[in-house]
């Protein structure tokens, strides 16, 4: 049998997205996104965010289908991201799925968000052949994840206690005067600074943690360390550098990310890694993790920054690998579930 065609929909946070896959093949990636409407409030509001999945639905959708040049009749499966997410935002992308499902006949899937930010790798760089690791670290997510396999068995090694890495890049760039989202501003502002200026603590990596907390993260005391360090300087009646603040804050969340993810595959003999979500753009976080995966005789695999981001390709991916594994579909009465857990790939 061919390789299945598969429709995915993405809309758990603030990206509408639509792909189509054949099986590893990307055939359409489109995505709008409501960024711009969330600039003046520095963080995504959700009921902006599903207002605007509902507009966006449909046109995304008709632009996947111009992209491959077929539409919903021709594929297999439509596939969709029910949790974790937004509530209203993934009731938006779960009922268009639901209601292209039934108008067409097509078997429906549900599917777990984070699982579908590892399976869109193998687009770019082929189906995994063994067990992987992989880092997810985005706006709302920080896991360590450890990929069996990426349809049916993953298995959660670490994640944050506290905030997403790049939610700590977005809380210090407005500490620091930068636009929302903060990430690539950071990441702009710190080429000119010095990683080295400011040290700032790496959360839960003192001795006593290394058995609790081996491979979870913490970000708040991060945050707060830059903003006590950026309110003494003020005080004190000096300029804040903000290229050192940015590098030093940058390297500190790089420096653990990076560290306690070689440590997984080496305490788990991994020898591939795939890091995925919005933060995997990171030049520094890009440069660093081949450096420590390299000496540690890892192999690194990072999809281009379009297939990190939210998406809909990474769900007709993950979408094409369960129905290759011939795993029943859905029910129609498929709920959202805002904190589904990682090891429900399909829900
Ligand atoms: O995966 P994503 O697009 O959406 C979520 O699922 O959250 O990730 C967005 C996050 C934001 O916090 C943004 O600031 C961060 O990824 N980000 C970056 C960079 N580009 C985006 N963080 C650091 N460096 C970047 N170059
Ligand atoms: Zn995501």
């Amino acid at each position: 049998m061919s390789e299945p065609l598969v429709l995915g929909i993405e809309s758990s946070c603030d990206e509408t997205g639509v792909g189509i896959v054949r099986g590893t093949e990307l055939l359409a990636h489109a995505v709008a996104s409501s960024v711009e409407e969330h600039v003046r409030f520095g963080g995504v509001v959700p009921e902006v965010a599903s207002r605007a999945h509902l507009e966006a639905m449909v046109p995304t959708l008709e632009q996947a289908y111009a992209q491959a040049g077929l539409d919903v009749r021709d594929v297999d499966a439509i596939a969709v991201t029910c949790g974790p997410g937004l509530s209203g935002a993934l009731l938006v992308g779960v009922a268009a799925a639901k209601a292209l499902a039934v108008a067409h006949d097509k078997p429906l899937y549900g599917l777990n968000h984070l699982a579908a930010h590892v399976a869109v790798d193998q687009l770019e760089h082929g189906r995994f052949d063994r067990r992987v690791a992989a880092l997810l670290v985005s706006g709302g997510h920080t896991e360590i994840l450890l990929v069996d396999d990426i349809a049916s068995d993953i298995t959660m090694l670490g994640t944050t206690i506290d905030d997403a890495a790049g939610e700590a890049f977005d809380k210090v760039a407005r500490l620091l005067g930068l636009p929302y989202p903060g990430g690539p501003h950071i990441d702009r502002v710190a080429r000119e600074g010095d990683g080295t200026a400011i040290a700032f603590p790496r959360g839960l990596t003192a001795a006593k943690d290394a058995e609790r907390y081996r491979y979870d993260f913490s970000f708040s005391g991060l945050k707060s360390a830059v903003s006590r360090h950026v309110q003494h300087e003020q005080r004190m009646g000096r300029h804040v550098d903000v290229a050192d603040v940015a590098a030093s804050f940058q390297d500190a969340v790089v420096d653990v990310l990076t560290r306690k993810t070689v440590q997984a595959c080496r305490d788990h003999d991994v020898d591939t890694l795939v890091v995925g979500g919005g933060v995997a753009a990171n030049g520094r976080l890009r440069e660093m993790v081949l450096v420590r995966a390299e000496a540690a005789g890892i192999e690194v695999r990072i999809p281009r920054p379009g297939l990190c981001t939210d998406n809909g390709a990474m769900v007709a991916a993950l979408g094409a690998e369960v129905v290759a594994r011939g795993v029943a579909p859905s029910s129609l009465d498929l709920p959202v579930d805002s904190s589904l857990p990682v090891t429900r790939i399909v829900a």
